[in-house]
């Protein structure tokens, strides 16, 4: 296992860090192969992760209740456990205690070594902040309950930094990051800003949520040219790691085949040590997935701003993700936390103000109510809906 800082603290991390919020399940997502997992979470632990996160809702609660087991007998002390606020569920200032308090039990544990606000967006890390989460959290620090304050995130860059900014003694920031989401989110330029500030750069999604691990047909074409043989999934987690400011990456892994696959890609793993042929067939791979978008909106942002509020690029990028990247559950998610119900394609007035300004001469007012069908009402996406002329789309 190779070993990273961790942010500003005097902590050697493993590169690779268990995400437990894919266990392996019996068809239900709630109900965990409990015996598999914790073989799983031990197995990880026997060849050097030391680091698990998990969260409050992760397997309808049972993620942090199977840990807590997995962590028994000596396998708690040899590892820093991250759990994470439930924060959409908090009503009330009590709920702070109430939630951790019962984290504690379930994880059969006396203290979080990393507790993160959880999924934050500008709106919920406002909501949390007015209603006084970080003093509160300080007195859990004080009492011993929480060692470190951190938050995952889900948003867009200008919130990450914002929310950087927002408390001096964040210890880490969790991400979204691979190499198909270099400006998606806190992106590259929210890594490297995070870095800056001393906090640790915790990846999630490094495999996209497993769609880098099973490419489209025209994406392994590209990874097959190449001389040295990786699976998918090397790739992606290879590109996560090369890059030193990021601190370590939790891949939720769901068999057993997973975590000695991970275990071994985190063995060989280093900061800046991919070589320049490498990066081009990720970066051709990154550009084949872009071709597979449906429609062609670069987020040049000619378009902005919208007379009537939306945040146009933002709606296309969640359509293309869960159409062509096949992530319908997270872009629905996305469409229906957006942290303002103005920037949705539901508000378009069809004004088409914004088609004359859009140089891929995209018929923005004919997409925008096919986003709303699909991402917030639940249809299924048909190449048919496409609008003719739709800027180069399939
Ligand atoms: N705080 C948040 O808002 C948030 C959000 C997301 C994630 N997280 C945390 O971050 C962790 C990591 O994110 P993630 O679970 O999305 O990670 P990921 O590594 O991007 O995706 C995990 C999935 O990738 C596939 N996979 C993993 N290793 C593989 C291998 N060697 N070969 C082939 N496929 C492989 C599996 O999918 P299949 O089984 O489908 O093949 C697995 O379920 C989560 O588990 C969770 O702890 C937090």
């Amino acid at each position: 296992m190779q070993y990273r800082r961790f942010g500003k603290l005097d902590f050697m991390v493993s590169a690779l860090g268990f995400g437990c919020m894919r266990l392996p399940t019996l068809g239900d997502q709630t109900r965990i192969d409990e015996p598999l997992a914790i073989q799983m979470i031990r197995h990880g632990i026997d060849n050097g992760i030391n680091y698990v996160d998990t969260a409050y809702p992760y397997h309808g609660g049972n993620s942090e209740r199977v840990l807590g087991q997995a962590l028994l007998g000596g396998y708690r002390q040899k590892v820093k456990l991250a759990t994470k606020l439930p924060v959409p569920q908090v009503k009330q200032y009590a709920d702070f205690d109430r939630f951790l308090n019962e984290q504690l039990v379930r994880l059969q544990t006396d203290h979080i070594d990393f507790y993160l606000l959880h999924g934050l967006s500008r709106r919920t890390w406002e909501f949390a902040r007015d209603l006084g989460v970080i003093g509160w959290a300080e007195g859990a620090m004080r009492d011993g309950r929480i060692g470190h304050l951190g938050f995952s995130f889900h948003d867009d860059n200008s919130a990450f930094k914002y929310i950087v900014d927002g408390y001096d003694n964040w210890a880490l920031s969790q991400v979204q990051y691979n190499y198909v989401d270099q400006t998606y989110q806190a992106g590259t330029e929210g890594v490297h800003y995070a870095a800056s500030k001393g906090l640790a750069v915790v990846v999630m999604e490094p495999l996209m949520g497993g769609n880098l691990a099973r490419p489209a047909d025209e994406v392994k074409a590209v990874f097959d040219r190449a001389q040295r043989k990786r699976t998918a999934a090397d790739w992606a987690l290879q590109w996560v790691w090369n890059q030193p400011e990021i601190t370590l990456a939790l891949s939720g892994m769901s068999t057993m085949r997973h975590v000695e696959e991970n275990l071994a890609s985190a063995d060989r793993s280093g900061g800046n040590t991919l070589a320049d042929d490498d990066l081009e067939f990720i970066e051709a791979a990154r550009k084949v997935h872009a071709a597979l978008v449906v429609v062609h909106c670069t987020e040049c942002r000619y378009c902005m701003p919208c007379p009537n509020g939306l945040d146009i690029p933002l709606n296309f990028q969640w359509l293309n993700r869960a159409v062509g990247l096949r992530q319908m559950f997270h872009s629905r998610y996305a469409y229906r936390n957006a942290h303002a119900a103005s920037q949705l394609a539901s508000a378009c007035i069809a004004c088409r103000e914004c088609e004359e300004k859009c140089p891929q001469h995209i018929p923005i007012s004919d997409w925008m109510p096919i986003v709303d069908n699909v991402l917030g009402k639940g249809a299924d996406y048909d190449p048919k809906m496409a609008p003719v002329g739709n800027g180069g789309s399939i």
